[in-house]
């Protein structure tokens, strides 16, 4: 049987050995094992429906564009994603980068516009099959993969970027870990999650999700579709012009089941500012796993994997997240040791 060599660098994520391609399929080398296979021109290692996170494939198709700063011609993407990172105090010309958690691809066409010169994307869902990225770009490779088994070896990329995902992972600290390895030394990683503040968690998507995780996806989006703009007047009401003083912002903050966005995405027009909120509702009513993680955590999770902290978001209504640089690996200086104590140390062996 003819065996090549896959046109992308990816190994076993498991074993870390190298993988062969076999027609549509990449096969580990030591013992002929299908470790992936090539669906719809995309490599796919994690099996197609058996996951937890199907809730974001169906999401991310229907609300494929609805945040593509370039299907709405804004830069509203681009700017956030830049302050949240500070990347533009760093020099990314020529570096690789690996998204973890892409979606549908709406970060993926910003990092894009950065000067890098690989990309390479996954997701666990088939979100990938929406994506907005250009496909046409050589520098990038999207991919079907879990970011705790990512079919690539340790320390091979200068920067990871994972944004909104940990979250929506069983563990988020082992998440956050898996990430750091894929890291060089003196690279760099971005990561984001929610946190767990007395405020976030009295909001309204928790006293409804036992009941929305239960549901068929499509009637979710269809009661959102029917009641939003009611629940956006309520929100007007009671939350803005506060009719009932305070109160009705608490109501409505803690029982209205609409991501009211305030003025954030006004600059789409009221059609499709709506929209969004029926999207980041449904993301709130249906992803299976809602975890977080604090500031503190971060700061512990990112300085025992070797890192050193550059920046470090945490408010009280925000989630948290960082930018680190993953600090040299030590140099084995010979010179520190004895002759006496070298005698000794080559004894042992
Ligand atoms: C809220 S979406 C964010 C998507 C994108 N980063 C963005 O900001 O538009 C979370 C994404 O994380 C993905 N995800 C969850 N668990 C994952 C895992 N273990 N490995 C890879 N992706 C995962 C989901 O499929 C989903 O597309």
């Amino acid at each position: 049987m003819q065996h090549d060599r896959p046109p992308v660098d990816f190994v076993d994520p498991a074993s870390h050995e190298p993988l062969l391609q076999q027609k549509n399929a990449l096969l580990r080398s030591s013992d002929g094992r299908t470790v992936a296979s090539l669906i719809d021109g995309k490599w796919r290692f994690v099996d197609p429906s058996g996951h937890y996170a199907h809730s974001f494939g169906w999401q991310w198709k229907r609300w494929s564009t609805t945040l593509s700063d370039a299907a709405n011609n804004v830069q509203h993407r681009f700017g956030e994603i830049m302050k949240r990172t500070g990347f533009d105090r760093y020099d990314l010309a020529g570096k690789s980068l690996l998204e973890c958690g892409c979606g549908s691809g709406n970060d993926t066409e910003v990092l894009q516009r950065l000067p890098l010169n690989r990309i390479c994307s996954f997701d666990l869902t088939t979100a990938i099959d929406a994506t907005t990225a250009d496909l046409a770009d050589p520098r990038l490779t999207v991919f079907q993969a879990d970011l705790n088994a990512i079919p690539f070896k340790d320390h091979g990329f200068d920067v990871v970027y994972c944004h909104r995902v940990l979250q929506h992972t069983p563990d988020p600290e082992a998440s956050l870990r898996a990430i750091c390895k894929k890291v060089k030394p003196g690279g760099i990683i971005f990561a984001h999650c929610y946190n767990s503040t007395p405020l976030q968690d009295r909001q309204y998507h928790h006293k409804y999700r036992w009941l929305t995780n239960r549901m068929p996806l499509w009637l979710v989006a269809a009661l959102l579709s029917l009641l939003a703009p009611l629940l956006r007047f309520i929100w007007v009401q009671l939350g803005v012009k506060r009719r009932i003083g305070d109160r009705g912002w608490w109501f409505c903050f803690q029982w209205v089941p609409l991501h009211f966005t305030y003025a954030l995405y006004d600059h789409l027009g009221p059609r499709k500012r709506l929209d969004v909120e029926k999207l980041i509702t449904f993301d709130r009513l249906t992803a299976w796993y809602e975890n977080h993680l604090t500031g503190a955590d971060f700061r512990r999770i990112l300085e025992s994997e070797g890192f050193t902290i550059d920046s470090l978001m945490c408010d009280e209504d925000q989630p948290v997240w960082a930018t680190a640089t993953r600090n040299p690996e030590p140099s084995i200086n010979v010179m520190t040791h004895s002759p006496a104590q070298a005698v000794a140390a080559d004894a042992r062996f």
